[in-house]
């Protein structure tokens, strides 16, 4: 049965599904396996967690999550995007039986509560607008334990002159006002809004990309 891209107004690629595994490793200049295995660290996994990746894409870093899990002692790694042939593609090349993909927009996720141990997101954030960064924080907090982990990478204010080039170059290029919002620095205070811990930023690639932790607090 062909599947149906989920409704929202954030940026999706289905346009890119086919070309995305080849174009990904360009945009992040070489260091895509050097970037995966850093935010596989931040996760600090256990086999037996259950780990959800936003707009996954083609479900490269899920299937590596769902790899260093244990599928007998209850640990799966979930990826949802809301573009229908990025999740076609993910299925189709990396779904184990501990990593599944899933048709779905970030800002409405048909999770109960409280069932996720971590929650992923890279290069997602500025595809949408403030209001669905939001609900989508909003959602992966109502869905994370108390405790669960946040790791985010994503755009964030410029740290070098050529990390200030591209991404404003992008934003316009793009035409994406979405990337404006996170080169101006709003990811911090959205989180910490959605009620996670203040975020710290851990890491940066190509002066753009912020890697940032932090984790739903205790009941
Ligand atoms: C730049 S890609 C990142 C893919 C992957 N996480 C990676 O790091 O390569 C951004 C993804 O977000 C998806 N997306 C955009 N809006 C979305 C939404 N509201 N909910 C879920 N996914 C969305 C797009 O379809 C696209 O696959």
């Amino acid at each position: 049965m062909k599947l149906k891209s989920a409704p929202t107004r954030g940026r999706t690629l289905d346009h890119a599904a086919f070309v995305y595994d080849a174009l990904e490793p360009v945009l992040l200049l070489g260091k895509q396996a050097e970037y995966d295995r850093h935010l596989l660290a931040l996760l600090k996994l256990t086999g037996s967690d259950r780990v959800l990746d936003l707009g996954c894409g083609t479900g490269v870093l899920t299937r590596m999550i769902g790899d260093r899990l244990d599928a007998a002692a209850g640990g799966e790694s979930v990826g949802i995007d809301a573009a229908a042939k990025m999740i076609a593609v993910a299925r189709k090349k990396r779904a184990s039986d501990h990593c599944r993909f899933e048709v779905m927009a970030a800002e409405n996720l048909a999770f109960e509560d409280a069932v996720f141990d971590a929650v992923v997101s890279s290069l997602f954030f500025h595809h949408v607008q403030m209001d669905l960064k939001e609900k989508a924080l909003a959602e992966a907090f109502r869905v994370l334990k108390p405790g669960g982990r946040l790791v985010i990478a994503d755009m964030h204010l410029p740290t070098t002159w050529m990390g200030a080039l591209v991404s404003h170059v992008s934003r316009w290029f793009f035409m994406q006002p979405q990337i404006g919002e996170n080169i101006r620095g709003v990811l911090p205070e959205v989180i910490a809004g959605a009620g996670f811990l203040r975020p710290d930023i851990v890491a940066t690639y190509f002066g753009y990309i912020a890697l940032f932790t932090t984790r739903k607090p205790e009941a």
